[in-house]
């Protein structure tokens, strides 16, 4: 990732420029503004943006689960004009770290199987697929479930 770029929390200022680039990535699949307002609240440690001088280009969220060792990505996305600099992995690595740190032990996400830029990603990273579920998002809305061990 080009070092001009800076990881770091959202704050509530990020959640308008994050929910439109979540459309502009998902569009009717997307998160709306309240959902994303109401995540901050509850799990802003695991909610990232990746930011460089012109502003928000990334971001990702992750959720623990309620045993404390597995969490889930919600979502993760990158402006279309920065794709391919690293910053859809900086974001996932930065987010398994701080997993790791809480003690999390394996984490999960659902992809389209469509999406062969996000399932290489998430390979890369180490992610595997675990299974696939048939209309997970809705009828016709297919998903891989992916994981991967945090050790
Ligand atoms: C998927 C997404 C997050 C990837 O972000 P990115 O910043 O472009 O990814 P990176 O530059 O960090 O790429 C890391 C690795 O992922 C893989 N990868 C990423 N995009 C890829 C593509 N279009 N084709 C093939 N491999 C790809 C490569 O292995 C890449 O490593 P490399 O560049 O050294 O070859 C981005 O394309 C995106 O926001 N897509 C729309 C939203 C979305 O699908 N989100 C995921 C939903 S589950």
């Amino acid at each position: 990732m080009h070092p001009a770029l800076k990881i770091r929390c959202a704050d509530s200022s990020d959640l308008a420029n994050v929910t439109a680039l979540e459309e502009s990535l998902f569009g009717y699949l997307s998160y709306p503004f309240y959902l994303f307002r109401q995540v901050h609240e509850a799990y802003r440690s695991t909610f990232y943006v990746a930011e460089d001088a012109g502003g928000i280009v990334g971001y990702v969220i992750a959720i623990p689960a309620e045993d404390g060792i597995t969490g889930w990505f919600w979502s993760v996305g990158v402006h279309a004009d920065h794709v391919r600099k690293g910053i859809g992995q900086g974001l996932v690595e930065h987010t398994l770290r701080g997993m790791r740190s809480s003690g999390i032990k394996q984490a999960f996400l659902s992809v389209d199987p469509g999406n062969s830029a996000a399932i290489a990603l998430y390979t890369k990273v180490g992610f595997r697929v675990a299974r696939t579920e048939i209309d997970y998002l809705g009828p016709g809305e297919d998903r891989l479930i992916m994981e991967v061990a945090i050790s």
